[in-house]
């Protein structure tokens, strides 16, 4: 690729060697794009192994300050706290602190981390869904807010501050709001209605009621609504009972857009549709339903997928939410009256444009279908999360070898089974695919490249390594991390 081609020309030609038989565009960053051009990724990835996370820090950065203009626009306290989960890399972390922002943490290890690398203990939040006595432990030596789930680590928490006489910094984890006439269901958190008088309970306690918390599952702007006025209710209440909370913490869930364009993806699920009718080639191996279903002649069910377009995205999302209004006052206004910060821990949207999986080709066949197959370095835990399949076109950079072999196909790993299948979307190489080939998954920082992974069959995982300063993500040092074989 010429590097004096100017950005929209480069896109076009990276996407040229690859695309699904019905065709998602990934957004892509003109750090990927100057990665994508230059020997070096190459070179990186016959130095640490396949698959290589590559990763940028700069686009968090700009994701960052796209939620602290919504919120300034609107004069509210926004802090915001990475929500570590959803990247391993340290980079991120030292990424937060430059930037100013906290990080939510969600491990015993995830906390020790952070603090080895110089955060502020007033700048992270412990939100582990199971706490152990030792991570209790350790935030409470170091003043870190623990988000309490329940009465169990409520009690737990209550007697090593006895202990070790100090007071221990907490905030309640709330679920179970009510929204378009129905409860929300979780498995998180005290009750909103059943446990409406924990206020009233916590008092002569060594415990400190920093504010409420909550996180939501899937992205719904509306629920968020619903769920701030309870909280804000609860801030009252806590009020009320003693208690001089100072925050409100959304959680995560800020939606964000893989593609380029909406009208992809609308015409990727249309065209799935006619395939499992039968109506068309199939789009998806041996027609993989991803979520949905052929009954009595129509397609049913719901996709098993991440929303890979929707809208609104990110400051967008935040925007909605805090403009809406309860009985005429907006959440935002709601929130300054209340002198409460708002609080929230976006994981995946901050991960948006900082990384991507590239992994070598290391053969092509057919299988006893007659489908082409062809098979990288790596397995499906290295690029997954909960839906049933990545649905972002990979790019296709080819080597400098002449074997033009296989014009389409699927792509395959390493583990042993049948359902091992990297994408299960049909795709079209118009140039050919070969061995020394390297497939690019873009914008996979975000829970794909960490969340699942697995050293199953004794593989190592993948490395991690920083574009921007030429060398390996300082968690691939980390003396419990298992990263090699
Ligand atoms: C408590 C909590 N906070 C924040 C997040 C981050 O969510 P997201 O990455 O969708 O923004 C999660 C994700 O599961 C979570 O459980």
């Amino acid at each position: 690729m010429n590097r004096m081609m100017p950005p929209a020309d480069r896109e076009e030609f990276v996407r040229q060697s690859c695309h699904g038989e019905v065709p998602l565009d990934a957004r892509l960053e003109p750090w990927m794009l100057e990665c994508m051009g230059d020997q070096r990724l190459f070179d990186r990835v016959a130095e640490f192994g396949s698959p290589l996370n590559v990763i940028h820090t700069e686009p968090m950065e700009q994701n960052v300050d796209a939620l602290r203009q919504v919120a300034s626009e609107r004069k509210i306290d926004l802090k915001i706290f990475f929500a570590r989960k959803s990247n391993k890399c340290l980079s991120f972390v030292d990424q937060a602190k430059r930037s100013g922002i906290g990080v939510d943490t969600a491990s015993e290890n995830e906390v020790r981390q952070c603090l080895d690398r110089g955060i502020d203990p007033g700048q992270l939040i412990c939100t582990a869904a199971v706490k152990s006595e030792a991570l209790l432990q350790r935030c409470i030596d170091r003043q870190i807010c623990i988000v309490v789930d329940n009465l169990d680590e409520l009690n737990r928490i209550v007697s090593i501050a006895k202990t070790v006489e100090r007071s221990a910094s907490i905030a309640l984890r709330l679920g179970g709001f009510h929204h378009d006439g129905r409860k929300l269901p979780t498995r998180f958190g005290f009750d909103v209605g059943r446990d409406a008088t924990l206020c009233e309970r916590l008092s002569d306690l060594p415990i400190t009621v920093l504010g409420v918390h909550f996180h939501l599952d899937g992205y719904d702007a509306g629920q968020r609504v619903a769920a701030l006025t309870e909280s804000l209710d609860w801030i009252n209440r806590l009020r009320r009972g003693g208690h001089s909370p100072v925050f409100i913490d959304m959680g995560g869930g800020f939606p964000m857009s893989y593609l380029q364009s909406g009208q992809q993806w609308k015409r990727f699920w249309d065209e799935h549709r006619s395939a499992l009718l039968g109506q068309r080639s199939e789009v998806t191996y041996r027609n993989h339903g991803l979520g949905l279903n052929v009954h009595r002649g129509e397609v049913i069910g719901e996709p098993n997928s991440y929303p890979y377009s929707q809208s609104p995205t990110k400051g967008d999302w935040l925007r909605s939410i805090l403009d809406f209004p309860v009985a005429g006052v907006s959440i935002a206004e709601r929130i300054a009256s209340s002198n409460v910060e708002l609080r929230c821990e976006p994981g995946r949207c901050l991960m948006d444009g900082c990384g991507m999986t590239v992994a070598s080709v290391e053969f092509r066949k057919q299988d006893a279908e007659g489908h082409w197959l062809i098979g990288l370095s790596m397995n499906r835990t290295q690029c997954r999360t909960s839906s049933d399949d990545f649905l972002v076109d990979p790019i296709l950079l080819p080597c400098n070898r002449s074997d033009h072999r296989s014009k389409s196909g699927y792509l395959v790993g390493a583990y042993c089974t049948e359902s091992e299948l990297l994408s299960l979307r049909h795709l079209v190489f118009p140039h050919g695919v070969r061995c020394g080939d390297l497939v690019v998954f873009p914008n996979t920082a975000g829970y794909l490249m960490h969340f699942l992974e697995s050293r199953s069959h004794q593989f190592p995982l993948a490395k991690n390594y920083l574009w921007q300063s030429d060398s390996l993500d300082p968690i691939d040092h980390q003396p419990d991390h298992a990263c090699t074989a």
